[in-house]
């Protein structure tokens, strides 16, 4: 089936103008794709009897289905204690120290059968799609055994399968070190090593992570993480300097990395390993806020260097529990000191790129008809407001949600 968007503000974030803007744009699509996007006016005659269906949308602004593309989103448990201890002056790494965290999270996550815990990551990903998110990366790490860790997986492609979005998912089965292997993190990665390849058969896994940190794992555990993902031809990515410097982006870089994240603690000479390999920094402005971080990513160095800047959710109940991409546009811009149109671009085309996807994240002739229509004029009121809700439609695949 053809369908006709006309009369629209588009941001395709296509080619070299600000934003990419038609003022009074169109999109024809065939299927899931689109075929042709321009200004109303150059549109080419559509023969009578192949007339496709027509939608008006009155100047409203459309840009690419935005891609969250780094969350925890299947997981049990609430770690609202945890939120009133730091308040009172815990940190982070002290409550995961003391055994919470993580670990608290995969406790509750165990106990949870299959359903109530397919159902409460169905409804955070409904409150991400209500909020203009078209594709959306989901990694485990809260089951930290290989059955756990398929389950969460299989959970995240469940949810794939039965809500008009795409899934793709990252085993992040280095995320702690479960109890049980209380003092042989060695061990663990060993085991986590060997269970990549059937969660792999089973096609459960579309990339690799681990957390590289003081209370993660080493560098050189994840080095061999790594190469364990590589043997087996899995893209790998890592949550890298989110609390110290642990040189983990470089070694990241050195694996070719789809992207590095977080990076508040990151080293002139890690943005110059990211750039080199062409890996995307993806910036989560929401866990930096709720942990109340002490220094933002070194946005101005990555930016002249060239690395692409992706921005993200990180929803998890433990550092990030936001449920709204468009607050992350504004967080990302006042927090690090994007520009609107980076950050815009970071939930897109560079979101789409962490996530090794060519087939999404700009309006462009051949690529996937994702796309959301704004109650907005201007891609700038997206990223200039808070608390705003102003997704009105998505189009998914070339089809209108329900
Ligand atoms: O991206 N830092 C590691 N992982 C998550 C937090 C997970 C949790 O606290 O449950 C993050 O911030
Ligand atoms: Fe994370």
């Amino acid at each position: 089936m053809r369908c006709l968007w006309r009369n629209a503000c588009l941001a395709t974030l296509d080619g070299a103008t600000p934003w990419g803007l038609v003022g009074r744009g169109a999109i024809l699509t065939e299927g899931e794709r689109i075929v042709w996007v321009g200004a109303d006016t150059a549109l080419p005659a559509l023969p009578g009897a192949d007339a496709p269906l027509e939608h008006d949308l009155a100047g409203a602004l459309v840009t690419p289905g935005l891609i969250d593309c780094h969350t925890h989103l299947v997981y049990a448990g609430d770690r609202g204690a945890e939120f009133e201890r730091r308040l009172q002056g815990a940190s982070y790494e002290d409550l995961a120290r003391a055994g919470g965290g993580i670990r608290a999270t995969v406790a509750a996550t165990r106990a949870a059968d299959d359903e109530t815990l397919y159902r409460a990551a169905r409804e955070r990903a409904v409150a991400l799609m209500a909020d203009g998110v078209t594709t959306l990366e989901i990694k485990s790490g809260y089951g930290l055994s290989e059955a756990g860790e398929a389950r969460l997986l299989g959970t995240a492609r469940r949810l794939g399968r039965e809500l008009p979005l795409t899934v793709r998912t990252t085993c992040l089965a280095a995320h702690a070190l479960p109890v049980e292997y209380a003092g042989r993190a060695d061990a663990y990665i060993d085991d986590v090593c060997a269970w990549l390849a059937a969660l792999q058969r089973e096609q459960l896994v579309d990339a690799v992570d681990a957390f590289c940190d003081r209370i993660g794992f080493t560098p050189a555990q994840v080095q061999r993480l790594f190469s364990a993902a590589r043997a087996l031809g899995l893209p790998v990515k890592l949550h890298a300097e989110q609390l110290s410097d642990q040189g983990g982006a470089a070694l990241a870089a050195g694996f070719g990395a789809l992207s590095c994240d977080h990076l508040e603690y990151l080293s002139a000479a890690g943005v110059a390993a990211l750039a080199r390999a062409g890996t995307v920094a993806v910036l989560l402005p929401g866990a930096y806020y709720f942990l109340g971080a002490a220094r933002p990513p070194p946005v101005a160095a990555l930016r002249a260097a060239g690395v692409p800047l992706a921005v993200a959710t990180d929803h998890n109940p433990g550092s990030s529990p936001v449920l709204s991409l468009v607050l992350m546009l504004n967080m990302a811009c006042v927090l690090f000191g994007l520009t609107p149109e980076e950050a815009l671009r970071g939930t897109t085309v560079h979101a789409a790129r962490a996530l090794g996807l060519g087939d999404r994240g700009r309006l462009a002739p051949g690529l996937r008809a994702d796309f959301v229509v704004w109650d907005l004029d201007h891609p700038l009121a997206l990223v200039s407001r808070v608390g705003h809700r102003p997704c009105r439609r998505v189009v998914c695949g070339g089809r209108e949600r329900p």
